[in-house]
């Protein structure tokens, strides 16, 4: 499947994962840039305030179509419990361009399942496969990334 992988990472964490996954298939990646500042302590306080209430904010423009792709991978890091708020910027222009999709999220402890349920629920599609990589498995990730090599 022709496959691209959007993702957003403050810290490099998710783009740590996203880039492990890219190397395997080989496909399109691009991350996505908030016009918010999310940096330093501010920005952490403004990040989980604006995950918590769905704040809609903007991105910059995408380079990539999704609709030129098969499957589109999903990569955030978990905020506020939930998705961050340039990946929901980005699901949120773009949803009804997605053909298949494939969610994976980074966090500190949170196992994902909110998450993916809500970005199903606004793509209104059930994922391929999810991936839910904790800080302290970000050393090991071969094992966690093959079930969503074995998808593509
Ligand atoms: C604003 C903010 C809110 C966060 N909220 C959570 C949370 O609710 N649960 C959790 O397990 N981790 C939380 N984290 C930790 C991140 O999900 C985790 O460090 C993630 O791997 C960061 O990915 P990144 O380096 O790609 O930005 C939060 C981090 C930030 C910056």
């Amino acid at each position: 499947m022709k496959t691209l992988i959007t993702y957003y990472s403050r810290t490099n964490n998710t783009k740590k994962v996203a880039e492990g996954i890219q190397n395997k298939l080989s496909c399109d990646i691009e991350e996505k840039i908030p016009k918010t500042n999310y940096s330093g302590k501010i920005g952490y306080m403004k990040g989980a305030k604006d995950s918590a209430i769905g704040k809609k904010i903007k991105i910059e423009k995408t380079n990539y179509n999704p609709e030129d792709y098969d499957c589109i991978i999903l990569a955030t890091p978990i905020w506020a419990g939930t998705m961050s708020s340039p990946i929901l910027a980005y699901i949120n222009e773009n949803a009804n361009k997605f053909k298949n999709v494939i969610y994976v999220a980074t966090s500190k402890s949170d196992d994902g399942k909110k998450t993916f349920n809500k970005m199903s629920e606004i793509i209104g599609k059930e994922p391929l496969e999810t991936l839910m990589v904790k800080e302290s498995e970000l050393n090991n990730l071969d094992s966690k990334i093959s079930p969503i090599i074995d998808k593509i």
